[in-house]
């Protein structure tokens, strides 16, 4: 089958991080994932809690593939499992290069994705569902 390198995909995916993040490493890691996404039309939104990270990648099929590469290659976590991959028309996220949601927000915004970051899998479609609701909200909140 002819696969279209440039067709627009969704994919999330969950890991753990090995060590606990500090503040500063999470705003270098997010510094680092926004400046390069904005810079390769890869957009998207990132979770971190209680050392579980979740995240949404939107981009070409060959852009996410090439990114993907690298986040499962960073030793800083160990990725539990994909909960989503799927062709799209048009992107959640499009004005986030990527946006992130530390316990603060989680706790403000989507509380009830806690519950299911460490979750079985049967409960994903749930995660990608609350994870994609957070685009509702404004920038500035
Ligand atoms: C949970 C997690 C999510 C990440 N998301 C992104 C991302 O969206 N974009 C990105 O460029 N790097 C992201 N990274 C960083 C990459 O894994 C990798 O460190 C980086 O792209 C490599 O850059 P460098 O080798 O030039 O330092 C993420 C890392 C982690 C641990």
């Amino acid at each position: 089958m002819l696969v279209d390198q440039q067709s627009l995909i969704e994919f999330g995916y969950i890991s753990r991080a090995k060590n606990r993040f500090s503040n500063l490493e999470l705003i270098q890691l997010f510094d680092k994932a926004f400046n390069f996404n904005t810079a390769n039309g890869i957009t998207g939104v990132l979770f971190y809690e209680n050392r579980y990270f979740a995240q949404i990648l939107e981009g070409t099929r060959e852009d996410i593939s090439r990114l993907w590469k690298q986040i499962q290659n960073d030793n800083r976590h160990v990725i539990i499992r994909e909960i989503g991959f799927r062709e799209i028309d048009q992107r959640t996220f499009p004005s986030w290069g990527m946006r992130f949601f530390g316990a603060d927000r989680i706790a403000k915004h989507v509380p009830n994705l806690k519950q299911h970051l460490n979750g079985l899998p049967g409960s994903d479609s749930k995660l990608l569902t609350l994870m994609r609701s957070v685009a509702a909200l404004d920038r500035s909140q």
